[in-house]
């Protein structure tokens, strides 16, 4: 697909980095810094806390947010999707603070028939208005495997990465009037639920009740917080090459992209649509 994984000089240096996280931020533990919030037992913590699995049936899907809130900072978490037949299912991983006026960013996961890509959705709100969607297909099968889907908020832009390749980025323009999060801290929330309504081809493909229930998988959670431990993510932002790497994945798997949707925004798109 791209050159960039087979060089052989660019992925000794992505392990050398990559060992230097690893070895800055261990893996956290699901008893101590989440709580499951809902879903009657169908959310559960499992090996010693290392892993998180929700599931849905009929009745009810499930959810989990953090102990702790965030002002600013480095998320990875890995997500196993449902396989199979996930049509009309939605699995959330995102961050929030709370009120009317609420910041919000946001990785959603809409279900597909077997063998039908999965769409990731993402959005950001800030200040209790969102509308800015971007929608990929991923380039691989999210539910055979974990992949690392990523959110690094510092107060200069907000990255989301999958597997450890940027794949959107909203900046910090306020200096043009442009809302931009940064004075609510956020919980970290996941969930499974269903939205057969308009989840799959928008609504056509309804749930299919037979293969519940339904089960996401969470693991290798890690955050960088403001205020401890190495602070250079604090200040980081998509260098050269990760701009070149958003540009080729929005080119290759972005499906919609609510910056050129003038039907929706027949006055013009939002001012944050123009560099
Ligand atoms: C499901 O698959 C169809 C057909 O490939 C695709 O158009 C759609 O984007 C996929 N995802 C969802 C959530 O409908």
């Amino acid at each position: 697909m791209t050159n960039h994984n087979n060089n052989p000089i660019s992925m000794i240096g992505f392990l050398f980095i990559s060992v230097l996280v690893l070895a800055a931020s261990s893996a956290e533990n699901f008893n101590q810094d989440f709580q499951i919030t809902w879903g009657d037992g169908r959310g559960m913590v499992l090996d010693d806390g290392s892993l998180l699995t929700l599931s849905l049936d009929k009745s009810s899907g499930s959810g989990f947010s953090s102990v702790n809130e965030y002002l600013f900072a480095k998320i990875d978490m890995q997500l196993k999707l449902v396989p199979g037949n996930s049509a009309g299912t939605v699995t959330t991983y995102y961050l929030s603070s709370e009120g009317s006026t609420h910041d919000e960013i946001d990785f959603e996961f809409l279900g597909n028939l077997s063998g039908d890509p999965y769409t990731l959705h993402t959005n950001i709100y800030a200040l209790g208005t969102g509308n800015r969607e971007q929608q990929f297909h991923l380039w691989f099968d999210p539910t055979l495997d974990f992949h690392t889907y990523s959110i690094l908020w510092n107060p200069l832009t907000i990255i989301f990465s999958v597997d450890g390749r940027p794949i959107r980025e909203y900046k910090n323009m306020e200096s043009r009037g442009i809302p931009f999060p940064k004075s609510q801290a956020m919980r970290i929330y996941g969930s499974l639920w269903d939205a057969e309504d308009w989840a799959t081809r928008g609504g056509l493909v309804k749930t299919d009740w037979t293969q519940a229930p339904f089960t996401t998988s969470f693991r290798g959670f890690t955050a960088q917080a403001g205020g401890t431990g190495d602070q250079s993510w604090l200040k980081q932002s998509v260098d050269a090459a990760g701009q070149a790497s958003i540009k080729e994945v929005q080119a290759q798997y972005m499906i919609y992209n609510y910056c050129t949707d003038t039907t929706r925004f027949p006055q013009g798109v939002p001012p944050e649509c123009s560099p």
